[in-house]
């Protein structure tokens, strides 16, 4: 037994940065934004948490999916941008919902909605499991240099969630690490001991962009190609794929190189920009909302980002 997405939600914060406002924050401007990366705008948090816009989208998940949030065995959450490394963001939303069940945190990154949907998967095999919240919510304008153009440009914050029911929908996954923090780092502040003073750190993002971009369009390519091909399957056989939304033109690599329809890759960048581990099930509500998914149709969700790690998935839905 796996599980099923019964039902899917989203939340981002009211406040919309485009990138004319960033223009006046750092030397950078619209056309280089939108061409080299595809978006133009992002919403930004003023004072809500991870945990709160989590706690948002995992109502409209429940209300979406039709469950009682009485009814969850488990809740998992991922973030690299919760106020708090204890109480996890699951605990928290586990408290803002008011109910009683296990909850913890995973740590992928951008990657990490689908390490969540794995996950939840061994619960389901295992019968220990029949209703999960999953929530990727990210309050990325808090761990960004604000002074650094190649990355406060690119980065967005919100939340997204589903709600897992057992059901044969889950169906193959991938999964590509390959550990190190010199791409892709996000240093974290801790204070000095009486016996050891840490070098002053920046506990920001750091990334190298280019380097990147290529783990991306390498990993994303492969696992779709893996996944397909051991599961019998051609590019026409997959309805919707949905992709982490890092940069259009990363979309745009995978598109080609994977010679697959661009009208199957469902684009939200320009409205959201990199919302690292809540973009997946962001676009995903988004297809749902729109009344695109359709019973039966195959869906395949990619994301990419810090570990380095990478995952894929496949999804009948
Ligand atoms: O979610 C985690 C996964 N993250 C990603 O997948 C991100 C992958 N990487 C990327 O999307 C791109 O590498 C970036 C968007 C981060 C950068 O784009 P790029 O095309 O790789 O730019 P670059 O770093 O090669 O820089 C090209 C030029 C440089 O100027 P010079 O040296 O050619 O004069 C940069 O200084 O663009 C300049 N630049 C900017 N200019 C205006 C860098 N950032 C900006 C900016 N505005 N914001």
């Amino acid at each position: 037994m796996s599980f099923n997405i019964a039902g899917t939600g989203m939340y981002v914060p009211e406040k919309v940065i485009t990138n004319d406002d960033l223009a006046q924050i750092v030397d950078t401007n619209d056309e280089w934004i939108r061409k080299r990366v595809g978006i133009h705008e992002r919403h930004i948090s003023v004072d809500e948490t991870a945990a709160q816009m989590g706690f948002q989208a995992a109502q409209r998940a429940l209300d979406n999916a039709g469950v009682d949030k009485n009814e969850l065995d488990l809740i998992l959450a991922a973030t690299v941008s919760g106020e708090t490394v204890s109480p996890s963001t699951a605990c928290m939303i586990q408290h803002y919902l008011g109910v009683d069940c296990m909850a913890y945190d995973i740590n992928a990154a951008c990657s990490a909605f689908i390490f969540l949907l794995e996950t939840a998967a061994g619960y389901f095999a295992r019968g220990k499991a029949k209703k999960v919240l999953v929530v990727g919510t990210e309050r990325m304008s808090r761990i960004l240099d604000w002074d650094d153009r190649s990355t406060c440009v690119i980065f967005g914050d919100g939340a997204g969630a589903a709600v897992l029911t057992p059901g044969e929908g889950y169906q193959d996954s991938v999964f590509r690490v390959a550990g190190g923090d010199d791409v892709i780092n996000i240093p974290q502040f801790i204070g000095k001991s009486p016996w050891f003073t840490p070098e002053p750190i920046k506990p920001y993002i750091h990334m190298e962009g280019q380097e990147t971009f290529k783990f991306a369009v390498n990993s994303i390519t492969s696992d779709i190609t893996k996944i397909m091909e051991r599961n019998g399957l051609t590019p026409e056989d997959i309805d919707h794929v949905v992709l982490h939304q890092a940069n259009r033109r990363i979309i745009d690599f995978a598109i080609s190189r994977l010679k697959m329809d661009a009208e199957k890759f469902h684009v939200n960048i320009q409205h959201y920009g990199n919302t690292s581990s809540a973009s997946v099930p962001i676009a995903l509500d988004e297809l749902n909302r729109q009344g695109r998914l359709k019973k039966g149709d195959r869906i395949i969700l990619s994301a990419f980002g810090g570990g380095l790690a990478s995952a894929s998935c496949l999804i009948q839905w």
